[in-house]
This record gives C-alpha cells, sequence and structure tokens, in this order.
C-alpha cells in the first residue's frame, strides 16, 4: 500500500514535470480537496496558498499563472517584494477570474515611517489592475505607527477597495495594542513558522484573540535544513511523501494558513498534494519537537527588526 502510494506520487510527480506547468490540471489535491478556513469576519480562504517573495517579472508571473492553473487560489504578495504587478500579470494569464482568486498583500514598513500608506495602498490597487485587495496586511508593527496605519486600512475596507485588514509580524502586545483601537478587527497574523521555529505561543495567543495564524518561510526558506531533517525524511518515507509536503501537511493539521514558495513547476504541483493524507498525532508531535526558535535570519524579530 505504502509502495502504491509512493509509486503513485513520483509517477503524478513525473507527468507534471514532463508536461510543464501549462498543462498540470486544475484539481486541487488529489483525493482530498483543498481545506478552508473561515476567518472572523466571515470570509472562507484557502488554508494552502502561494508565496512569491523574491520572485520578480517573468518568473513572478509564470509561477503565479502556473500555481493557479495547478490549483492554487490564494496568492500573497507584498509592496516590499517589488512584484504585485507581475504577480497580477499572473493572475491574468492564469485565465482565472479575478473573484476567484484570493489576493493579499502588505504595507511596507518605510511607507508606514514616511507617512505615505494612503498612496501606497492607491499603487498597490493600480498594481492589482485597478480591482481590489482580498487581503491587506501591516508588514512589520513599526512601532508608534500602528494606529494611524490601522485606520486608513480601515478606510479602505469602508470604500470597498479592500476586503479584509491584518497583520504580519506581531507578537501579542502588537496585537492588543491594534485591538484597543480597531473597529474593524485584524483577521490575520502572519508569522514566520516552521518546524525549526514552531512559535506555539504566538500562535496560540493570536488564535485566542480571534485571528488566524497563517505561516511564513513554511518550508525554512528552503535554506535552513528542515527540507532535509532526518527525522522528517522518516515521516516523508512512512507515507510515500516528500520531506515538503509533510511539512506543508503538519502546518494545514496545526490549523495554520500556509503559503509556500517556488519557482519550479514540479514543486509547485508537489506541494499541493498534501490533502490526501494524514500525519498521526506522534508524528506531530516528533516534527513540533524539531523546534530550536531558530529564525531563518535573526533580524526578523518583530521587537528589534531594523527595516
Ligand atoms: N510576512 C513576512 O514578513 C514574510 C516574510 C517572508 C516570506 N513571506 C511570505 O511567505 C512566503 C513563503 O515563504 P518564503 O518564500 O520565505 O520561503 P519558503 O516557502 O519556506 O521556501 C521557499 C524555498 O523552498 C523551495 N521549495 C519550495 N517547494 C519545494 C519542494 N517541494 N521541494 C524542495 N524545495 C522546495 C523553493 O525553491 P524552488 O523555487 O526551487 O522550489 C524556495 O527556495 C513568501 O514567498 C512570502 O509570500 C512573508
Amino acid at each position: 500500500m505504502k509502495i502504491h502510494m509512493f509509486k503513485s506520487a513520483i509517477l503524478a510527480l513525473a507527468a507534471a514535470v514532463l508536461a510543464g506547468c501549462a498543462s498540470i490540471t486544475t484539481r486541487q489535491g488529489d483525493n482530498g480537496k483543498m481545506m478552508q478556513v473561515k476567518l472572523t469576519n466571515g470570509m472562507t480562504v484557502p488554508q494552502l496558498g502561494f508565496g512569491t517573495w523574491t520572485l520578480k517579472g517573468d518568473v513572478a508571473k509564470e509561477s503565479v499563472k502556473c500555481a493557479i492553473q495547478a490549483g492554487y487560489r490564494l496568492i500573497d504578495s507584498a509592496q516590499g517584494y517589488g512584484n504585485e504587478a507581475d504577480v497580477w500579470a499572473g493572475v491574468v494569464a492564469s485565465g482565472i477570474p479575478r473573484n476567484e482568486v484570493f489576493i493579499t498583500t502588505k504595507i511596507a514598513p518605510d511607507v508606514m515611517r514616511e507617512g505615505t500608506v494612503r498612496a501606497s495602498i492607491d499603487a498597490s490597487l493600480a498594481a492589482f489592475g485597478g480591482t481590489y485587495i482580498d487581503l491587506l496586511l501591516i508588514h512589520w508593527p513599526v512601532k508608534g505607527k500602528l494606529e494611524e496605519t490601522w485606520r486608513i486600512m480601515e478606510e479602505y475596507v469602508r470604500n470597498g477597495k479592500v476586503r479584509a485588514i491584518g497583520l504580519s509580524n506581531c507578537n501579542p502586545h502588537h496585537i492588543d495594542e491594534i485591538l484597543a483601537v480597531a473597529t474593524i478587527r485584524p483577521v490575520v497574523n502572519q508569522i514566520e513558522i516552521h518546524p525549526y521555529m514552531t512559535q506555539q505561543e504566538v500562535a496560540g495567543a493570536t488564535f485566542a484573540k480571534g485571528l488566524q495564524v497563517e505561516s511564513w518561510g513554511p518550508l525554512g526558506q528552503g535554506k535552513n535544513g528542515v527540507l532535509a531533517d532526518l527525522e522528517i525524511a522518516k515521516i516523508a518515507a512512512a507515507h510515500g511523501k516528500s520531506a515538503a509536503q509533510v511539512i506543508i501537511r503538519w502546518h494545514l493539521q496545526r490549523g495554520l494558513m500556509v503559503i509556500p514558495r517556488s519557482s519550479n513547476p514540479a514543486h509547485i504541483a508537489e506541494n499541493l498534494q498534501v490533502f490526501d493524507f494524514e500525519l498521526t498525532p506522534r508524528e506531530m508531535q516528533v516534527i513540533s519537537g524539531l523546534n530550536r526558535n531558530e529564525r531563518t535570519f535573526e533580524k526578523n524579530d518583530p521587537e528589534t527588526f531594523p527595516w
């Protein structure tokens, strides 16, 4: 049975590689369906999405197009990535209607410091084809600028240009600062989470305050060693899955939204094949036990980030 599952996974992957991204089917998962989460504003969104940090120009466009055609329906961008228009070009090229794709972008810290938040949101809206933004986040909790920024973000929800607003890289006290002044509640806190930085406490506190937690750097940015971890490799072999698929599944079973990035069509397809197996409670525990509180980059601390 396990050998059979492993063979099917390899065959599906080989077919995707041979076919190239354009002909990857639009199925969401193999035997299972894309998992969804409900946000506190009533919106239901895909739990697994597609990250775009570092992807620019044609690579961003082609990767986003490939991801949407493979079945992703949630795309994560940011003003700071310099790729909003490229991401939009990928959405358009995918041929999937705008209202079937959930687009997240984020307000950059320098914009908050300079007091140009409105102009930046207008520029983001223009980059996304003059349509709307599904979810707009504060990218980093710039000291002394949270309330002012939040008020402006609320204006854009009221005028219908932004559907939901949220936070990123916030510790519980930052969330409290927003909740104290919010007339529209934040729905998400996007934070760094992977097996070497499990963030049990921040994630738990975030959920307890009614915000959905979303994992960034879910695969350790492909550079911190989690994809080659021996414990994860053992679990992957037991399921006939790759390390990346096991890690993504661990995020999903924790109830986290997760947005792995790839510019490789085979990886893009592979990372979506995570709805046809389940990790046992023991396997979940083993992966969570790998925690080292180790950020992919030490300066990514929400209390001291220098940008
Ligand atoms: N809010 C924030 O401050 C913040 C910060 C960072 C990131 N993010 C968001 O979170 C998204 C994801 O995080 P991330 O991009 O930093 O890192 P990530 O998704 O953890 O890792 C991406 C790396 O993993 C590799 N990879 C992907 N799938 C793979 C697979 N199946 N097998 C082997 N390698 C694989 C990719 O290489 P290939 O291209 O070769 O597949 C790439 O090098 C970002 O793209 C961005 O949208 C947000």
